[in-house]
């Protein structure tokens, strides 16, 4: 399962075929011996032969190329661990351009000039941000690679190569969160990791504080307000649909022998495990004052696998004061009960400063008079995910509503960006709009990310005879292009019995 064969339907160009492997959480195990846990790392070195014409590239320090026999030799000066190593030789028609001197953006042809222009230039703002905020950047160079369509996630954070889903080609770098935590994991998960999948939130919840510090400082609060509360609205989703008292929903996970850790994946470890960061950053007080720890935390632990216990152990050293007032044991808020309790986070950050916004559409009954007042033609993305989040939350709508809202907002309805396209079809399908399904079925044939297939057969699959018609021809139809794990997942919702009418 971890490496991926595409034909040339299944790239972007339809040109030549593809491959690429992937290889978190479990997966490299299958394509090279190994001790494939987080716990353990290691430098590698490797080498690649390709058929002529294509390009081969890894997540490696230095790279070099043997023209006459189109062989590329690979190596990683620095100790990682197996889940982002090798997991990344995307194979295939691909090209270069220069975004700045450590830094290339990697795609196939017909999407190089997009993925150019969509980053030139911000990149290393970020990479500086981020050095400035938790230390040396110690991967020498940062590449952004653009993967075929079916590429299940958002992004990887494969050292020196980031891949990235082509979704994020929005035209207007209104996805670029994405880039900035995956440049996050640089310090967290790369350099500091997780010693095992049942402590996953360091990784994440320690990435998703690091990417909203960067961003704060690029964008400003009020930007990263707004992209902070679409990642609770996700957290309360997924509570709402397992209930809170799941035990995937602690911060802590068992992962009992024999089960996969991709099977434990969810917005918990990302959303509540930034709430508990959060949290740490609230005790301590002065925002400093945390980054300051947060660059001692990754000196301490650089090339480390580590735990939870090993983490807060450090953070109460560090803050002996806070350790004799006792932190770890307030009621209601003790450290334990973060990691051990299934269950809503004690703590929110507060995120009123991208509230205000959004107060206007939360209101009920809808003042139209008082909306044809308001110009959405400004809006950023975010803006309007905010909004369509507070929408899909109050659907369905009373009758007539949501066509109306279609018909007024030709910029949501049609949109291209990815993220807007999601939250549009989880409306019309919660609305059983039926004259929209077809964006539905369009947006399934076009992409195949995890996050976004899944709740949209998910919703298809709990909604009217018509809906589940329409998963089911929309799978048949995608089966082939789908990656694997995303194919059985699907394969499992469409075999449950239906919940809906
Ligand atoms: N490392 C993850 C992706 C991943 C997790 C792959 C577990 C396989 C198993 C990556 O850093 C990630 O979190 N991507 C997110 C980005 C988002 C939170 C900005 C994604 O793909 O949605
Ligand atoms: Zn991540």
């Amino acid at each position: 399962p971890q490496v991926c064969w595409l034909t040339p339907e299944q790239t972007a160009g339809k040109q030549k075929p593809y491959m690429y492997t992937q290889g978190q959480a479990v997966l490299n195990r299958s394509f090279f011996p190994g001790f494939d846990t987080p716990g353990v790392k290691s430098t590698y070195s490797a080498t690649i032969k390709v058929p002529e014409g294509f390009t081969a590239v890894m997540s490696a320090t230095t790279w070099e190329k043997q023209e006459k026999d189109n062989t590329f030799t690979f190596k990683m000066s620095q100790p990682i661990p197996s889940y982002p190593l090798l997991s990344r030789c995307g194979v295939g028609a691909i090209k270069s351009t220069m975004l700045w001197m450590k830094s290339r953006v990697w795609a196939e042809p017909c999407l190089i000039e997009a993925a150019k222009k969509e980053y030139d230039g911000v990149i290393e703002e970020f990479l500086v941000v981020g050095e400035k905020l938790f230390g040396p950047y110690v991967w020498g160079r940062y590449d952004v690679l653009f993967m075929p369509p079916s590429f299940p996630f958002g992004g990887m954070e494969n050292p020196c190569i980031t891949f990235v889903t082509p979704c994020l080609l929005a035209g207007d770098r209104s996805l670029v969160d994405v880039i900035i935590h995956e440049i996050s994991h640089s310090w967290f998960g790369n350099l500091v990791t997780n010693a095992n999948w049942g402590e996953f939130w360091l990784n994440e919840g320690f990435t998703m504080f690091a990417q909203r510090r960067i961003s704060t400082v690029v964008y400003g609060a009020a930007y990263t307000c707004l992209e902070a509360a679409t990642g609770r609205a996700l957290l309360r989703q997924h509570m709402d649909n397992t209930g809170e008292d799941h035990p995937l929903n602690k911060l802590r996970v068992k992962i009992e022998p024999g089960v996969n850790p991709d099977d434990t994946y969810n917005e918990t470890p990302y959303e509540k495990g930034y709430c508990f960061v959060s949290y740490l950053a609230h005790l301590v007080g002065d925002q400093s004052t945390f980054d300051a720890f947060l660059q001692a935390y990754v000196n301490r632990f650089k090339f480390q696998s580590i735990t939870a216990d090993d983490a807060l152990e450090f953070f109460l050293e560090h803050f002996p004061e806070l350790k004799k007032k006792g932190v770890a044991t307030i009621p209601g808020f003790e450290f334990d009960r973060w990691l051990n309790t299934p269950g809503w986070p004690p703590y929110l950050p507060d995120l009123s400063p991208g509230e205000t916004l959004a107060e206007l559409w939360a209101a009920s009954p809808l003042n139209l008079e008082a909306i044809k007042a308001v110009d959405i033609a400004a809006w950023k993305t975010y803006q309007l995910i905010f909004f369509l989040d507070k929408i899909l939350q109050k659907s369905p709508l009373p009758g007539g509503n949501v066509e109306k809202l279609s018909e007024t907002y030709p910029k949501i309805s049609c949109a291209q960006n990815a993220e807007l396209r999601l939250r549009w079809c989880q409306i019309v399908l919660k609305n059983n709009l039926e004259a929209e399904f077809g964006k539905v079925k369009d947006f399934l044939h076009s992409q195949g990310k995890q996050k976004y297939t899944l709740p949209l057969y998910r919703a298809m699959w709990s909604g009217s005879k018509s809906a589940r018609a329409l998963a089911v021809e929309t799978f048949s139809a995608t089966a082939a292009q789908l990656h694997v794990n995303v194919r059985n997942y699907v394969k499992k919702i469409l075999d449950a019995a239906p919940v809906g009418s």
